[in-house]
């Protein structure tokens, strides 16, 4: 089996790397289109980071969270490791930490865990994730935490909704105590758009934007992988600078019968969703509340991507976030504009906007 190499992400290998060079003060977001590289990234950068550092790694991709207690089991780990250092009467939380080697979930013991979930209340879970960093930084290490996928807790209530409780905990991580670093990584760009405009969370956090690849660093790769001219040109011109999509192509022989055929698939999904929202209707919720989706509506909002590949936005209508949910637009609040997820949906809603 071919490995493919993790290809260029300099400049932002290099932020994150700074950020990790400094105490911690803010929370860092990372955000930006599906597919776009921001898991992988993150896994590199982590790969790479000296010993010195140790890294609590959650994604809550394939966490089943329809609870608080779901939430909390999610973020700790009792795996081998821990178990076995149990079982060698590793009770403490300096020995707990001594045996952290690589990157994993919170490990806990069972006495905390017992105390973790005792009435059912965040602040448990969190003043023992405190102690434990605490404990790290007594060993000469500095703790990182990373929450992949974090818009999966948007609906978890406790006391009102927990992600608020979650925010304060890592405000207190960084800006208060300077204990741990800590990055949010979401492709779900409606969370980030809220985010944003969270009150509690203006002057505590900051942005870093892991995009598809540029053009330059797309040709790269390209020719890193040994494509010819034409087919450089081809791949670009349909797959834009898409890392999922350019590691599918590489998988095959004929690059141009395989853009078109992607192209192909991802026109007739969209207009499947389309036609089918225009003969049943669709409701979702918004702002708390149900909406019915007006199918004109969607199809103005896509029309603004028929000249342009970025268009303004003013605010996020009903219409625009089920765009959003179906993965074909995606909103980059910093600067109120919208876009295709990829150059791919970008070129499939063009050509249905056709038929
Ligand atoms: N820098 C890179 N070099 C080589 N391949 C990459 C790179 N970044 C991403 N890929 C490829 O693209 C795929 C998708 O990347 P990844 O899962 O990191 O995207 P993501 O932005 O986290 O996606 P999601 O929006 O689903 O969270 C990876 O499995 C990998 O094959
Ligand atoms: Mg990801």
């Amino acid at each position: 089996m071919k490995n493919i190499e993790f290809h260029n992400r300099e400049k932002e290998t290099k932020e994150i790397r700074a950020i990790l060079d400094r105490q911690p003060t803010l929370i860092t977001f990372v955000y930006g289109p599906i597919n776009s590289g921001k898991t992988e990234l993150i896994n590199h950068v982590i790969e790479e980071l000296p010993e010195e550092y140790v890294v609590f790694y959650i994604n809550l991709r394939t966490k089943f969270l329809a609870s608080y207690d779901d939430f909390i089991e999610s973020l700790f780990e009792m795996e081998m490791e821990t178990e076995a250092a149990l079982k060698k009467g590793k009770e403490t939380l300096a020995e707990l930490v001594s045996s952290v080697t690589k990157v994993a979930g919170i490990p806990i013991t069972r006495e905390f865990l017992d105390y973790v979930f005792k009435d059912n209340k965040p602040k448990n879970a969190f003043s023992y994730i405190i102690k434990l960093f605490e404990e790290v930084k007594n060993s000469g290490k500095h703790p990182v935490l990373i929450l992949d996928e974090l818009q999966k807790i948007g609906d978890v209530k406790v006391n009102g909704p927990l992600i608020y409780e979650l925010f304060n905990f890592f405000i207190d991580l960084t800006k208060e105590k300077h204990l741990a670093h800590v990055f949010v990584a979401t492709s779900d760009s409606l969370f980030i758009e809220q985010i944003y405009n969270e009150a509690m969370l203006q002057g505590r956090c900051r942005y870093l934007l892991v995009d598809d690849f540029d053009k330059d660093t797309a040709l790269n790769f390209f020719d890193e992988c040994g494509f010819d001219d034409r087919e450089k040109e081809l791949a670009w011109n349909y797959c834009g600078g898409k890392p999922v999509y350019l590691v599918e192509l590489l998988r095959v022989e004929d690059r141009g019968k395989m853009v078109e055929r992607m192209l192909k698939i991802r026109t007739s999904q969209i207009s499947e969703l389309l036609n089918s929202l225009r003969a049943y209707g669709e409701k979702i919720e918004f702002r708390g509340e149900f909406y019915e989706i007006v199918y004109d509506n969607v199809i103005e909002e896509l029309s603004k991507l028929k000249e342009n590949v970025n268009c303004a936005y003013e605010y996020i209508t009903p219409e625009i976030t089920y765009l959003v949910r179906n993965n074909i637009v995606f909103v980059e609040p910093l600067e109120n504009t919208m876009r295709a997820q990829s150059r791919l949906d970008l070129l499939a809603i063009r050509e249905m906007l056709q038929r």
